[in-house]
């Protein structure tokens, strides 16, 4: 299994056999309709209340740390869960003659390209360019219309790196947040930073993760704006004999 396929089983544990996923036609083609319905960008799938997406962010490498530049350089997986009604096939199921409404041999979940499905548009608001997509572009869609997107990152970042060579270190924050819409239609949770799969560099010591959402409010207007913010404590390894 692929190593990001792995991240993905780790992320939700019910989601069913992704082996053996697609098996049903007629659901595939009711949630590529529905897709293909809701794929204007602007159209949240509301329900009740904002979307609630869930961030979490798994570190695999920190590649390059530039205290002149200012800049932070790291590999990482940041996913991204929510739940999109118009995707889930639980209750559309038809149940003349008693069929019960999630029977054995209906769909748990498939893959899709997450480019035919409506996604949030979270953006990191501090990066020093574009990331670079190292994975699939694929989304792992269940029966309830959970859709879990695990993008594998190169992500560029500013940093304040004066106390880098301190023995505390210093904080490095990548931001997430909405781009477009406020926290009305799209709240934010944040599920940590995982570093079970962290590669350890011997040019530098990362001292702690941290994770929170801030709401941020701004004077013009009464809407929240959420902000979730993954924090990597991280020092200059004086030992080293590299750099
Ligand atoms: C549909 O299924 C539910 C249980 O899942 C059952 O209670 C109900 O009677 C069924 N309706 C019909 C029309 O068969
Ligand atoms: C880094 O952030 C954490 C959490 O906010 C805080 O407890 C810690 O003191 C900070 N460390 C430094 C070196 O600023």
């Amino acid at each position: 299994m692929e190593r990001w396929l792995i991240a993905v089983v780790f992320c939700i544990l019910n989601v069913g056999n992704i082996a053996s996923a697609i098996e049903s036609k007629e659901d595939i083609l009711r949630v590529m309709t529905n897709a293909r319905l809701n794929s204007n960008p602007d159209v949240v799938p509301l329900h009740g209340g904002p979307v609630e997406v869930t961030l979490s962010m798994q570190l695999s490498k920190i590649r390059e740390v530039d205290t002149v530049r200012g800049e932070v350089e790291i590999i990482a997986m940041v996913s991204l869960l929510w739940k999109d009604h118009y995707l889930s096939w639980l209750t559309t199921t038809r149940n003349e003659s008693g069929s019960s409404e999630h029977g054995p041999d209906r769909v748990a979940s498939f893959l899709i390209d997450i480019k035919k499905l409506w996604s949030p548009d979270i953006v990191a608001y501090n990066p020093v360019m574009d990331p670079e997509l190292l994975s699939p572009p694929l989304a792992l869609v269940s029966a309830d219309g959970t859709v879990l997107y695990i993008p594998n990152l190169r992500i560029r970042f500013r940093c304040n790196l004066e106390d880098f060579e301190k023995p505390q270190g210093t904080n490095c924050t990548l931001k997430y947040g909405s781009w477009t819409h406020d926290g009305n239609k799209i709240s934010l949770k944040e599920n940590g930073v995982s570093v079970y799969d962290y590669e350890m560099d011997p040019r530098f010591d990362l001292l702690g993760t941290y994770a929170k959402v801030e709401i941020e409010y701004y004077p013009c207007c009464p809407e929240p704006y959420p902000l979730a913010k993954f924090t990597f404590n991280i020092k200059k390894n004086s030992r080293s004999i590299f750099s």
